[in-house]
């Protein structure tokens, strides 16, 4: 059987990672989070102070020695041996990653890096343009929507079972501003491609969300 590759786009909370590492592991597939790429960008330029940076911003990522491991279920992240997996996660670093993520130089080391990777295929990949530009030929498309109350929900209950207190409000306006950041960008804004299979996740479960993706899956692999 052709080991398929799934892009898989769409905003904050929409459900992308724990649906992607679940249809990776169903299918015995390569789970591959681009988000956790910036990230780490973003989490190296703030502890070097070169957040404004742009050119310091490239350099840090052709020189970036960056590890994704997934282990249990969960994507391990590190930058020269050193374990940033819980550290890209913060809202500090949240907030700075799509500026990061507009830099061009940036982005083209990322769509290298990302293409890479893919190439054996049976990868799942997701992101905000994985679809439209890092596999434009990728096998299965989705692209993930969820209402912004309930994205901003699932984030808020993350955030607070691991101990930071904001409130759902600022949680809310957070979002919505990362979402604007990320669709008004120039290069490789968060857009659905054309061939993209649109999935709102508001009302849907994640294993009902995992099972429509492996329905796709099969009848994609009866094809070709
Ligand atoms: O998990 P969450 O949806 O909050 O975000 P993420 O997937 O970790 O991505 C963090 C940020 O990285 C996004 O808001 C984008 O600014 C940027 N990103 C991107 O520009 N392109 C990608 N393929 C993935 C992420
Ligand atoms: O990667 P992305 O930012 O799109 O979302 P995520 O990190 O996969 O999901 C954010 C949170 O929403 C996680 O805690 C998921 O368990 C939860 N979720 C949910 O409750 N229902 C869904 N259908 C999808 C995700």
């Amino acid at each position: 059987m052709k080991r398929l590759n799934i892009a898989i786009d769409g905003p904050a909370g929409a459900g992308k990672s724990t649906v992607a590492k679940l249809t990776a592991q169903k299918l015995g597939y390569t789970y591959i989070d681009t988000g956790a790429m910036y990230r780490a960008v973003a989490w190296q330029a703030l502890k070097k102070g070169v957040e404004h940076d742009n050119r310091a911003i490239a350099e840090l990522a052709c020189n970036l020695d960056l590890k994704l491991t997934n282990i249990d279920n969960k994507t391990n992240v590190t930058v020269a041996g050193h374990d940033i997996t819980e550290a890209i996660r913060t809202p500090e670093v949240s907030r700075l990653v799509p500026k990061v993520a507009q830099v061009g130089e940036l982005r083209e080391v990322m769509l290298k890096l990302q293409q890479d990777m893919a190439k054996p295929g049976g990868v799942v990949m997701d992101g905000r343009d994985i679809g439209t530009r890092v596999l434009p030929h990728a096998d299965i498309k989705v692209f993930l929507t969820a209402s912004i109350a309930e994205r901003a929900r699932r984030r808020w209950q993350e955030l607070t079972a691991k101990g930071y207190s904001i409130s759902l409000a600022e949680l809310e306006a957070e979002i919505a501003c990362r979402d604007k950041e990320d669709c008004e960008r120039e290069i490789a804004p968060l857009v659905a491609a054309p061939d993209a299979i649109n999935i709102d996740t508001t009302n849907l479960s994640i294993d009902a969300t995992v099972a429509s993706i492996l329905e796709l899956h099969r009848e994609k692999q009866a094809s070709v």
